[in-house]
This record gives structure tokens, sequence and C-alpha cells, in this order.
């Protein structure tokens, strides 16, 4: 690891443990030009990637005083695109001066090189200690506006991971406003022919992979809706054309942020791909009075040349170092019991305290209590922001409540939805502006909800009251964070005219100083996030919340495809997995319950059922499920993830968790539809030690590592549909 500048060519060098990426500052136009992203180069030869592009070219904007030789601004790879002076193409900045123009051209003017990784205020991103990072910051300036923007790249000790940042700062004696600063902007040189990898979705299908060549034009994705949303997601992958799981080149990026983003993917006309990633310029904008700054979310870049599977492996490994809370990123998870699909709103204190009896003579660690538990809430039409318990429910309130469950050996967790006000609640009655809305236009309700304007001081000191009063009081130690709907109305009664683009990106600052206040008031509180299931699932989130609801859809089969998309970015230990009854109420399929714990056993394991309604036999069953969760636990925290195949092009697939010294791992896999006459099914593992011998656990059966590899474990014919096949394996003593 290591940042070094070297003065002779103006060059930044930063090695990350196993890639080097390059850019330096134009002799002559003083912009900072993109050199080099990929394996480490040799010594010197970095610089060779300058001048390879300097013949004059029709039609070329040359910058004041620059030479026709030294080519357009548009055609240099670029780490900061400037706007309106002959780059063409996406820029990394726009600021509006109070003379009504846009434009900004920043220039080279200092840098400075530093051990550690800083915060980003009032932001989540990624931490290290002083000898695990080392810190480059480069400041560029537009000399006509004043601004400066502030680059900042880190690179970590064992990880090929770069996290990068822009600050403005506003150096001149009028107000400017912010229009768009992104987080990061990428270049790749012309002849690099380029797939992008993005994960598109919806509610109940969230992330789901999607290939695509990277074509001349503009290829846009983003999310416009208040949260990161569902829809898209803050993750995507550049690749070579060939790669693989395990070959090829594969450059990742992700956003640490939780609300709007957009990400543009540009192919030039001489073949270059321009990337700008970062907040999302619809609906935002950001004022800067004189001597004011301010600081874009971080963005990620990771660098594999082994292929997504060693992509994966780098982020997993990247957000539970560097990213989720090193107090809970290892942390114990209990196995939740939740009622949500089980009661939905109908259940009352005997009922809840019944169906954590049930649950603990189980196994299971924690009852959840989910939506329903306060205000008068019936069905999702009302009391959300009013977070007093629901009397008639709940008799005895909620820290009597947790009292009783917990007299029965279990845990108890409770459900919020912080960020979300009912019309019909004392909140709203009492303060109907402290919603998210503008004056005059009638209000569009989503799941009969307001979204709270959270950029407002009193607002969260509101709500953090309320939700530590009870936090405190009934000595809560796990909640589970929802937010139910998407933005509109976008305005905030707190901010002037000319802030009210800000109100978004405030909402969100306002949610993670929420959410780092009560982190700091109960450092044992375990947050677990979720966003109508998984329309929130992002890094940005991970920062506080280590583990989040991967989706409404409990269903098996649904969840293969889910489970298999989330895994490109994020850990099985963020993806919060249960299983749950059938026919499943989204799809009505029916699973066995074998294959239902096996797909939740991916991830932090929970049920989402009624404990009362299995019969003996799926009481053994749930039995020895979640005895296998604890064993396995460790694993599922801190283990090495591997896809076999994939559930988008093959009926049978699976993954692997593989301890980081190679002695155990599981093995999963499920075929997903019986077929006649069927071919044999041999699953080839990876990530195992070709020379060690491997014990199966459950047949007492040892195999080599090589014959792992080589040919693989066989699957039995089965003749049903979903079925599964789970083997945990452990290493021979030599
Ligand atoms: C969302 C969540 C569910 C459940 C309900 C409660 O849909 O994703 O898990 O908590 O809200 O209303």
């Amino acid at each position: 690891m290591g940042i070094k500048y070297f003065p002779e060519h103006q060059l930044f060098v930063l090695d990350a443990a196993d890639c080097t990426y390059a850019f330096m500052v134009h002799p002559r136009y003083e912009r900072l030009v993109h050199l080099y992203h990929g394996p480490h180069l040799g010594g010197g030869d970095v610089i060779k990637l300058f001048n390879y592009d300097t013949s004059p070219r029709s039609q070329s904007t040359i910058p004041p005083g620059g030479n026709p030789r030294d080519g357009s601004l548009s055609n240099l790879p670029q780490e900061f695109s400037s706007f309106g002076c002959g780059d063409f193409r996406r820029p990394s900045a726009q600021v509006r001066t109070p003379d009504g123009f846009n434009v900004v051209d920043a220039k080279y003017v200092a840098h400075r090189i530093f051990g550690g990784k800083p915060e980003l205020p009032g932001l989540p991103a990624s931490f290290a200690a002083d000898d695990e990072a080392e810190t480059l910051e480069v400041t560029l300036r537009d000399d006509v506006t004043d601004v400066e923007f502030v680059l900042a790249y880190s690179v970590f000790d064992k990880l090929p991971v770069i996290a990068r940042s822009i600050r403005a700062v506003n150096r001149g004696n009028a107000p400017v406003t912010v229009e768009k600063l992104a987080s990061l902007t990428l270049d790749y040189r012309s002849g690099i022919r380029l797939d992008l990898v993005s994960f598109p979705g919806g509610w109940t299908r969230e992330r789901r992979p999607t290939r695509e060549r990277v074509n001349p034009g503009i290829r846009e994705f983003a999310s416009n809706r208040g949260l990161s949303s569902h829809q898209s997601n803050p993750f995507f992958i550049l690749c070579d054309p060939e790669t693989t799981e395990d070959h090829g080149r594969a450059w990742g990026q992700m956003l640490v942020y939780s609300g709007n983003f957009l990400a543009e993917i540009e192919r030039d006309q001489y073949d270059m791909t321009h990337v700008q990633f970062g907040l999302n310029p619809e609906r935002f904008s950001w004022k800067l009075d004189p001597g004011e700054t301010f600081q874009s979310p971080e963005a990620l870049t990771a660098f594999s040349a082994a292929g997504f599977e060693a992509l994966s492996r780098t982020f997993h490994d990247f957000l539970r170092r560097h990213v989720i809370r090193r107090t809970q990123v290892l942390r114990h998870r209990p196995v939740v019991v939740n009622n949500w699909e089980a009661t939905r709103f109908k259940f009352d204190e005997e009922k809840i305290v019944d169906f954590a009896r049930r649950a603990a003579s189980l196994g299971m660690d924690m009852l959840v209590l989910d939506d329903g538990w306060f205000g008068h809430r019936d069905e999702s039409d009302s009391s959300l922001g009013d977070w007093v318990v629901y009397k008639e429910k709940l008799p005895s309130g909620i820290a009597a409540l947790a009292k009783r469950i917990r007299a029965l050996g279990m845990e108890f967790g409770l459900w919020f939805e912080p960020e979300m006000i009912s019309p019909d609640s004392d909140l709203y009655r009492a303060h109907p502006d402290w919603c998210l809305h503008i004056p005059g236009r009638p209000a569009t309700l989503g799941r009969n909800q307001l979204v709270l304007d959270m950029g407002r001081p009193e607002v969260v000191d509101h709500i953090f009251d309320a939700m530590s009063s009870l936090i405190g009081e009934a000595s809560i130690n796990y909640i589970k964070w929802d937010a139910n709907r998407q933005f509109s109305e976008v305005g905030s009664a707190a901010l002037p005219p000319d802030r009210q683009g800000e109100a978004a990106h405030r909402f969100m600052l306002g949610t993670y100083s929420l959410l780092r206040r009560l982190l700091d008031r109960f450092p044992e509180l375990f947050i677990e996030g979720c966003a109508a299931g998984g329309g929130r699932f992002d890094a940005g989130m991970l920062y506080y919340t280590p583990q989040i609801w991967t989706s409404d859809d409990t269903d098996a089969v649904e969840r293969l495809f889910i489970q298999y998309g989330t895994s490109f970015g994020y850990p099985p230990s963020a993806m919060s997995c249960h299983v749950s009854a059938v026919p499943n109420c989204h799809v009505g399929r029916v699973t066995p319950l074998a294959t239902r714990g096996d797909v939740a056993l991916m991830g932090a394991f929970g049920y989402e059922l009624d404990p009362a309604t299995l019969g003996p036999e799926e009481s053994a069953e749930v039995r020895r499920q979640i005895a296998v969760a604890r064993e396995d636990e460790h694993l599922m925290l801190e283990g090495d993830f591997y896809r076999l195949g994939s559930p988008l092009a093959d009926n049978l697939s699976g993954w692997q968790i593989v301890g980081k010294d190679k002695r155990e791992f599981i093995v999963t896999a499920v075929r997903i539809l019986s077929r006649p006459n069927p071919s044999h099914d041999w699953l080839q593992l990876r990530g195992v030690d070709a020379d060690t011998v491997y014990r199966d656990l459950d047949t007492g059966e040892c195999f080599s590592g090589a014959f792992l590899i080589h040919v693989g474990l066989y699957f039995p014919i089965v003749k049903a549909d979903f079925t599964s096949f789970r083997r945990r394996f452990r290493a021979e003593e030599k």
C-alpha cells in the first residue's frame, strides 16, 4: 500500500493492495489526467500512458493558451471533468454563480498525503486506523468562481479498494449554488471494451444482475425516489466482455450513500468510457455561502483481475473491515422470529407472549415485534410518528411485555419506522409542517403515509427523544428500522426558496444523525435496516445497520435470485434472511421447509412464521436448522463467499462459504425444478485447498480438495421440485 508523488511529472501513483491507480497534473493544462487503474504496473511505466493521444483532431476545443498538439479536454481521460469549457462529456460538477452561469473549470493547486482515513462530516464513510490506510487530497480551483474542489483518495493496506469523495469550498465573496458534484469520475482509455453489470429490480424482486455492452452514447441509472431504492442499487461493475466469475478484469463502484444517486456511463467517439457516479443532480442543489463547504458522499472503487468472485470478496471484506462498525460487525446474530408475516397488524399481548413461548421452545433467540404496536395502528393508515404503545393491544406496555418475553428466555426486539408520519397521527396534528411537502400542492400519499422532514433538527430531536425513552425504558438492544415509502413533493417548510433543492440530501443527513445519536446513546443497540424489504440496501445504511432485511419476498426460489444478486456487492452477514410459511404470500409457491432453511442460512438467519402452526416433524426440522445456524454462524459472519452457478442461467445453483484459513466450509445447492430423465449434477467447488483432505461432517466421507475442485460433489437426483442440499466440510488433520 502507498501513495507516491513524483514531482518531475507531477505524477500520483496509488498502490492499493493488488492494484495501481495513477494520474498526473497535465504539464500545460494543469488539469488532472487519469492514467491507469489495474494490476500493479512495473516502476515508471505508468508515465508512458501520458501523451498517447497527442495528435490533433478536427473540431478539437483547445483551452486558452493551449496547443492543438495537447488535444482537447474532451478527449483527455480525467479525474475531474469540467463543464462548459470544451469538455462535452458529463461533468463532475456544476456550480451556479450569481451571474447565472454554471460553468466549472478547475485546475491543480496543491496536494497533501497523510496517514489514515478521515471521517466525512455528517456522512457514513469508510474508516481505518492510521497504519491501515493512506490518503491523498488534491485541491483544484476554478479561478473565475473561486470555488475549490478537494478530491480525496484513500488506499487501504490489505484490499484493492480506493475510497473517493470531493468537497467543494466557496473561497469567493459571493454565494454559489452547487448543482452537481459527483463522488467519482472514472475514465477508461480508448480500446478498452466494457460490459456494465448493474442491479435493477423492484419491490419483492430486488437487485437482479443485468449485463450489457457499454455502447456509444450515455447509459444512466439512478434513484430519484429519496431512498437508494428497490429499482436500482448504488453499485455497479464494469468489466471486460470476457469476464466471468473467476476470470477477467472487473471494476466495481459502490456509493456509501442511501438517498438519490446517479450513475452515468458514457462511451464517446474515440471509444473512451467516461463515468460519473454520485448524488443525483435532479431535485438537488446546495447553496454555499462564502467560506462554506459541501461534502459529497463517498464512493468505493475496487478492482479485480480475477473476475466477479474476487471482486465480491473484496467488497465483502471491505464492508466488514472498513464500513460496518467494528464493535458490531462480528456480533452474534440472534435467531430471530418476527411476527409480521404471521400476524400482520392482528395481535395482542397474549398472542405475542404465546408466540414467544412457542418460539423459545423451538430454540429461537429473539422475538421482534413488528408493525402495529403503537398509536392506534390496526392498518397501515395511522399512527406513524406516535411512538407510544397501543394500550388496547398491549395493555402492560412495551417494557412489561419485553420483561415477560425475557422471562421465557427470549430476547426482545422492536420495529420502528422513524422517518415517516401518518396524516392520522398526533404528531401530524401537532406539526402538520413537519413532513416533506410543497405549500399549496396536495400531498401524494404512499402506503397512506408522508415522509418526515428529517433535515429539520427539531424533527430529529423529537423522534430521538421518543425512540430513546422507549429503548431506555424497555432496555431494548435490537430494533428493526423500516422506511416504507418513496418521496414526492420534496419541499421543506424550514428552507428558503433558494435552498429547497437541499431538502432530499438534508433528509439523508438528518436520518444519519438520528442513527448516529441512537448508537452513541445506546452502544449495545443493534439495528437491522429495512425499507419495504430491500429498498435501501446500500453501504451507507450498512455503516449504521450491520444487516438489512433483504426483501419482503421470503419465497425460497425468489430469494435465490435476490440473494444471488445482492451477493455481488454485499456480504452474507449483511443479508437478513428468514424462513416463512407456505404457500408463500407473494407467489403462492410451496417449497420444502428444508429448502427454505438452506436458502435462509446464507445470511443472518431467522423466522417469519407462527410457531404454533408447525407440526412435530416441522418443529424438529426448525430445531435442526437453528442448531446449524449457530454452528456455522462464524462462517456466515466472516467467511469467503463463492457463487456456484447462477439461478439466472442454471436449474442447479448454489454457493459456498469457506473459512479464511480454508480449514472448513459449507456448500449449499438448490435444484429449482425436477426434470424427467435428468443428467447427473456435479457441483465443482471453489476456494478450497487442493492438497487438503476434507471430511463431509454429515456422511463422514472424505474428499481431496483437488477432487472437489476438478470433479465436484454429486447432487443426487430427487423426484421433487425445489430440493436443496447442504453439506459441511472440515479439513482432516495432516
Ligand atoms: C415493510 C417491511 C416488512 C414489515 C412491514 C410492516 O414492508 O419490509 O418486513 O416490517 O413493512 O408494515
